[in-house]
């Protein structure tokens, strides 16, 4: 072996004992608790009252409300080295209140003296989010002492002294902000004589040049005793309290970390972070927004964990108040403890969930509509050894008749972990190997991380040493750190030029091997560095104009995921969907590509607690999420990754992975009857690509999510806000998983007043209560929601790029009234032709026994137009009176009255489902035409 094979060796071995030692267990003490970490350990105990800040100078210019925020026993002038005590230093807070059209309010407190090292994160907010700012003309002083704006809708109201802000939505106070006076903005200072401002933990000393300088604050959420968000944590939907009488618990950690076997239940910050939190309650829905990308850790507060009486806001309603009626009112209080930066933060009034989401949305983006292919099914391992093993995986897809989309590559296929390189014995012919992929209509992911191999041999580190592009050590050097290639440095993607620089990596002719068919996978992007402080790079690192790496760290994966977008965006000339998945991720993620949830575990909990994490980061605008199906670490048993594939074939991303010391497990390795149940799995998944995509535009418009909670769809049913078991998928789906081995039953809780009907026998079960459905291997219960109507492609084919011009089975479930509607968008699935108006979009409704379909395109809709031949081949009408069943119907297309034939049947064909549905047979009406069938 050469002495570079010999080096190499030695890197895999270090990094598969990284790997193995970790895989052992979690290994909570490498990771910092709060009273382990300077800027929160005295924070959190800050006494409710503290803040003593008062408003003052309040005016409004350039339609803005400002204002000087200053301590009350300071004169008016002086300012604090705490924000609240006693004054030191010179310069004010200031107080800037913006709103922006449909109920969004801004509220930011910056340190006026140092705007320049108080970092504000760039590149998340929408570009157009001024255009949707509401001018603010005046403000009301009030005899309280307070100020009120009205924004029409909303109302604003500023209480000056104390300082405290509540924000309405008509008469209603929907969320208040330091009304519970924890509000402290600690100013960046001198330091003093024998201060010592470095923070340690296990063996690395942070620096701390800076020294101290938190923002914390507490939020009020009123009327409501639910609060989610937050991502990343693996836990519940609804936040559990982590502070209060009888419960110590650690803040919710929002720090993006590359965390090996993570637990299945833990406030602990995994991957990514999105300082977004929302409320709900039966009559109101608000959300909260930080925009910061320092370090944050949140406690949510239980009731009574302030023995202390609150704060009440005269005439207005303080967060304790006790109600006309004697009740206490239900309140959320949360307190934020930010390590820096500035306080910016947005309130969403709502009102209801999807109206929070979608004003998130309006603000840091929606998910864009991916490539149709990249929401089919995908298999990954790390590793598929080489060509061959690649060739016999995709045959084996062939071979069991189930279809896949994609392929993927882990870090093992590149030349020593040098990214964008292949390992010219492993893979030695790259663009054949895809070109194989791509005559099945298939395609190709492979990785590419953020750590550059220092290795003066390597043509991207020789070349991003010498233009500077490194993030930089405390000291002003190249920032070394250890991951899979051993010696490493980070690129500094805050920076634009370095961005720009890395996008054009993607190019063809610079990513040598590569072809249109190559997508990426960005991972260990917090950054992971295994010789870190909590396995990732130093707070005094120091990036782009000074910027350190502590104001930063959570956005950094944002970065780097938003510079690859970008690269394969160039290379396909800009008309091309480029396909990215990445494991950090940030406020805004969602504009950029999907994530998932990381190195999950094979076994249940894993599998449980995969929905909640889905649908929190779905709450927070990140629509194209999914876990690893089977579990990353360890070996699901056949019945476990089955439950994982009947699961995962309802998540937004849809992906098979495995670690490098899994035994193999592809979905055909384990026999019979476990292939057919995968097959039958994945395929579900295919079947219901049309849905999908369409829900799929859905979030890419309003920003609401394919994984629903019940609430968002039934927000006045208050026994699903603590729902996390089951979700929907859009809104006419209901999906429950299996999560315990040998099970013969679920309890499902079915919402509404409308029937459901299992998706495929067409058993009909109650709504608003809970149903004992039995279970077999056979699948995990899914229903169809009475009134809706949902468009499948129910032929089996290799991959979805072999389905376009398939025809659609429509199904259509009716409700009490015999009524049923649904809608189906359509475009060529790769593209972004669609902005220039080349869809179709369709609304089918089902009323007095006649099916009618019709155009939600708006007429003139662009310069370009997409058309399809695609047919109807079949109508299949759930919950049709028993006596019509009985008789059989007859159906007429209406515009040539021709005559179709029908029949009754299962409703999807499946094996021993008894025949409850009334088929169409053949109507082979166009998917894009208008047209009607009336039953006779
Ligand atoms: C960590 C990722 O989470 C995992 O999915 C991947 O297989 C390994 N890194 C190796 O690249």
């Amino acid at each position: 072996m050469d002495g570079f094979k010999l080096t190499w060796s030695v890197v895999v071995l270090v990094g598969l004992l990284v790997t193995t030692v970790n895989v052992a267990a979690w290994k909570k003490d490498e990771f910092r608790r709060c009273d382990q970490s300077a800027f929160c350990k005295d924070t959190r105990n800050r006494e409710p009252g503290s803040s003593n800040l008062e408003v003052k100078d309040l005016k409004i210019a350039d339609g803005v409300l400002r204002a000087r925020l200053v301590p009350s026993d300071a004169g008016g002038g002086g300012t604090t080295e705490q924000g609240g005590g006693g004054g030191e230093e010179e310069g004010d807070l200031v107080l800037e209140i913006k709103a922006y059209k449909n109920g969004i309010v801004r509220l930011k407190v910056t340190e006026e003296k140092h705007p320049e090292k108080r970092f504000e994160v760039p590149d998340v907010l929408v570009k157009d989010l001024e255009d949707k700012k509401l001018w603010l003309q005046r403000f009301v002083e009030k005899d309280d002492g307070s100020s009120m704006v009205h924004l029409g809708g909303h109302d604003v109201i500023l209480q000056h002294k104390p300082f405290q802000v509540h924000v309405k939505r008509g008469s209603d106070l929907v969320l208040s902000v330091n009304s519970k006076g924890l509000f402290n903005f600690e100013k960046l200072r001198e330091k003093k004589e024998g201060e010592n401002w470095e923070d340690r933990f296990r063996t690395y000393t942070d620096s701390r040049p800076y020294g101290p300088q938190t923002v914390s604050f507490d939020v009020s959420f009123h009327g409501t005793e639910h609060v989610y968000g937050i991502p990343e944590h693996a836990t519940s939907l609804a936040l559990k309290p982590t502070k209060g009488p009888n419960i110590s618990s650690e803040p919710y950690r929002l720090f993006n970390l590359d965390v090996f076997e993570y637990i299945s239940e833990s406030p602990f910050g995994l991957y990514g972070a999105v300082p977004f939190m929302l409320s709900h309650s039966a009559d109101k829905s608000a959300g909260f927004f930080l925009l910061n990308s320092a370090e944050m850790q949140i406690d949510v507060l239980a009731s009574s964990w302030d023995t202390t009486p609150s704060i009440e806001m005269e005439g207005e309603g303080g967060s304790s108040k006790l109600l006309e009626n004697g009740n206490k009112e239900k309140i959320v209080d949360t307190h934020w403890i930010v390590e820096s930066g500035v306080f910016d933060a947005f309130v969403f009034v709502g009102p209801s969930p999807k109206d929070v989401v979608t004003q998130y949305c309006a603000v840091t983006g929606t998910t864009s509509l991916p490539s149709l292919f990249s929401t089919a099914y995908h298999q990954c391992r790390w590793n598929y050894k080489d060509e061959a093993d690649v060739a016999a995986v995709d045959a084996g897809f062939d071979e069991h008749d189930i279809p896949y989309d994609v392929l993927w590559l882990d870090i093992e296929h590149t030349d020593g972990k040098r990214y964008f390189t292949w390992d010219p014995i492993l893979f030695p012919t790259p663009k054949e190997m895809q070109a194989k992929l791509s005559a099945k209509g298939r395609h190709m992911v492979t990785i590419v991380d953020p750590h550059i191999k220092r290795d003066d041999g390597f043509p991207l580190h020789k070349e991003a040493s010498s233009k500077g592009y490194y993030v930089k050590d405390s000291g002003g050097n190249d920032y070394d750190g250890w991951c899979w290639p051993g010696s490493s440095s980070y690129l500094d993607m805050l920076n634009p030029e370095i961005r720009s620089w890395w996008a054009d990596k993607f190019s063809l002719s610079s990513y040598v091997g590569s072809t249109p068919i190559l997508h990426i996978w960005n991972d260990m992007n917090e950054p992971s560095v295994f010789n870190g402080p909590e396995g990732t790079m130093p707070k005094d690192a120091l990036h782009y104009n000074g910027v350190e790496h502590r104001d930063v760290h959570n956005a950094y994966g944002y970065y780097f995921h938003m510079a690859s977008v970008e690269g394969l965006l160039r290379r396909g000339g800009g008309n091309e969907r480029p396909f990215v998945l990445s494991r950090a991720f940030f406020a805004g993620t969602q504009k950029v590509g999907p994530v998932w949830t990381g190195d999950n575990t094979a076994d249940w909990t894993h599998l449980r607690v995969s929905v909640p994490m889905c649908l929190t980061l779905g709450l927070t605008g990140i629509a194209f999420t999914g876990a690893d199906v089977g579990g990353f670490f360890g070996n699901p048993d056949p019945e476990l990754l089955t439950r994982w594939y009947q699961l995962g074939a309802y998540y937004p991303f849809f992906r098979g992975h495995a670690h490098l010391d899994t035994k193999r497990r592809e979905p055909w390795v384990f026999g019979e009857p476990y292939t057919t149940l995968m097959r039958e799995a994945v395929h579900s998944r295919y079947s219901l690509l049309p849905y999908v995509y369409t829900l799929f535009k859905e979030a890419s418009v309003t920003g609401v999510p394919l994984m629903r909670p019940l609430w968002m769809e039934f927000p006045e049913d208050i026994s699903t806000f603590e729902r996390d078991e089951e979700f929907l998928l859009g809104p006419s789906l209901l999906v429950h998983g299996v999560y315990s081995q040998g099970a013969t039953s679920e309890t499902v809780y079915l919402p509404g007043t409308q029937k459901w009907y299992d998706v495929k026998t067409g058993a009909t079960y109650p709504a608003g209560q809970k149903v004992n459905v039995p279970v077999t291997m056979d699948g995990i219960p899914v229903f169809q929601r009475a009134g809706s109507i949902i468009a499948r492609k129910q032929r089996r084919r290799r991959s979805s790029t072999q389905m376009e011009t398939d025809p659609y089975t429509l199904v259509v479930a009716l409700n009490s009234t015999y009524e049923a509607s649904g809608e189906l968008y359509i475009d060529d699935g790769k593209s972004y032709d669609f902005e220039q108006g080349a869809f179709i979009h369709r609304q089918f409704k089902f009323s007095k026994g006649r099916l009618t379909s019709t155009t939600l395109a708006p007429v003139k809709t662009g310069s370009k137009v997409f058309t399809t031949s695609c047919l109807v081949e079949r109508i299949v009408i759930l919950g049709v009176r028993a006596k019509d069943l009985a008789i059989g119907k007859n159906a007429i297309v209406e515009h040539d009255e021709r005559r179709i034939e029908t029949d009754i049947g299962p409703p999807l064909l499946q094996r021993g489902a008894s025949s409850t549905a009334l088929i169409l047979r053949l109507p082979n009406v166009r998917i894009s035409d208008n047209w009607s069938i009336k039953l006779v």
